[in-house]
């Protein structure tokens, strides 16, 4: 019997709610397949630093390291801990020391969804750079305070990291429709971004059976509203890919269906799979909070480990509920019923 160790985030808010879900109907399906997950919990969270003053211990990523996937819910309690501080000292470290450059956003509606958009069907990829760009965290504040105060925020791009996200791009494109486009505002940003679309066309060589065209980010975003059908996959650098991933979550019908992850291509460190959305304190407790985004993400972690089968279940179960209408609008069905659903399609199967 294969097994696996996964190490469970909760985090804060409706990250444990989720999680939780996610974590039954992983084990559903891993159970139909024989495969056999432990869950290591670590209670890492804005609860959590306010307790010791940190994120997560010292050691925490070495901890982290001797997994084979991460399952987080979500991080920030933004009335107690800044984001700034709590992003900084666990979701976003976690990304960087594994090295998980790739993350990987899919939007498309699952049945019986109604977006907000006329055009039902859209399959968009969203690739989004995951480790450097507007995320460097370097700059810094001068003049402090005075009248003639200014914050600095570097965006840093390195050759290697921008080739090794669009090559990424290109292989998910070729294994898909072919097609790949390729985001930036080359024409504001004339650094970063005009270095971006030149690697894109020193890559487009060695990629002749992919079709890469290359958008401006404001154009992009009209185009997934207008046109979704129109995009396969989509390459963004880390903002870019942030904020146009809330979009791709929004017209496939809200933020609770919207699955994410955080992949380490060269598999030398744990990936680690998470909604798109955050800990969404406004309904907080109110047992409400759509578990499907993370019920997704943990299909593509089980994908990601090479159980396929039981990723596939998963994904049946899901399409089967919401086909039921379970889940498909906001705030009529419990974060319980719905992964009560999904629970019994796997064991209807
Ligand atoms: P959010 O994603 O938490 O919430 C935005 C809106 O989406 C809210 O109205 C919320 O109720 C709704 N929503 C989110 N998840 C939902 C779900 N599963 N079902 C139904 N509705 C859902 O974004 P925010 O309010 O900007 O951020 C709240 C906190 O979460 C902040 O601290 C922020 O930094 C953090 N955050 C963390 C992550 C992460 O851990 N990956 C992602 C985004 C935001
Ligand atoms: C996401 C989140 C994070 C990000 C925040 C909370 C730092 O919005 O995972 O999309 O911007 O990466
Ligand atoms: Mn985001």
């Amino acid at each position: 019997m294969k097994s696996y160790r996964i190490a469970l985030i909760p985090g804060d808010g409706i990250g444990p709610d989720v999680v939780a879900a996610a974590w039954q109907v992983a084990e559903a399906a891993a159970g139909k397949e024989n495969v056999a997950l432990a869950a290591i919990r670590y209670p890492w969270s804005c609860d959590y630093y306010l307790e010791t003053g940190a994120m997560m211990p010292p050691d925490g990523i070495e901890t982290l390291r001797g997994h084979d996937a991460i399952l987080l819910g979500a991080v920030g309690w933004p009335a107690t801990v800044p984001d700034s501080v709590s992003l900084h000292g666990l979701l976003l470290p976690i990304r960087k020391a594994f090295v998980q450059y790739a993350n990987v956003r899919p939007h498309r509606l699952l049945p019986g969804v109604e977006g907000p958009l006329k055009a039902e069907r859209f399959d968009i990829l969203c690739i989004r750079e995951n480790t450097e760009g507007e995320y460097s965290g370097a700059g810094g504040r001068v003049h402090q305070g005075g009248a003639n105060e200014v914050a600095v925020e570097t965006a840093i791009f390195t050759r290697a990291g921008v080739e090794r996200i669009l090559r990424f791009g290109f292989e998910q494109a070729r294994q898909r429709t072919g097609r790949l486009a390729s985001v930036t505002k080359s024409n504001a940003q004339k650094h970063s971004m005009v270095f971006w679309d030149e690697i894109t066309r020193q890559l487009s060589a060695e990629y002749p059976d992919v079709e890469v065209t290359s958008y401006h980010i404001d154009a992009m975003a009209a185009r997934m509203v207008m046109a979704p059908e129109s995009l396969d996959v989509v390459v963004a650098s880390n903002l870019f890919g942030d904020i146009l991933t809330d979009l791709g979550a929004a017209i496939q019908g809200g933020l609770g269906f919207a699955a994410s992850a955080n992949i380490d291509p060269g598999r030398t460190a744990p990936s680690m799979f998470e909604p798109v959305h955050g800990s969404a304190p406004d309904i907080m407790g109110k047992g409400i909070a759509n578990p499907l985004a993370t019920i997704w993400s943990a299909a593509m972690m089980l994908e990601h480990l090479g159980e396929g089968a039981a990723s596939a279940r998963i994904m049946r179960a899901m399409e089967a509920t919401t086909r039921s209408g379970i889940g498909t609008r906001f705030g009529r069905d419990a974060t319980g019923a719905i992964t009560e659903a999904v629970i019994e399609a796997i064991e209807r199967e």
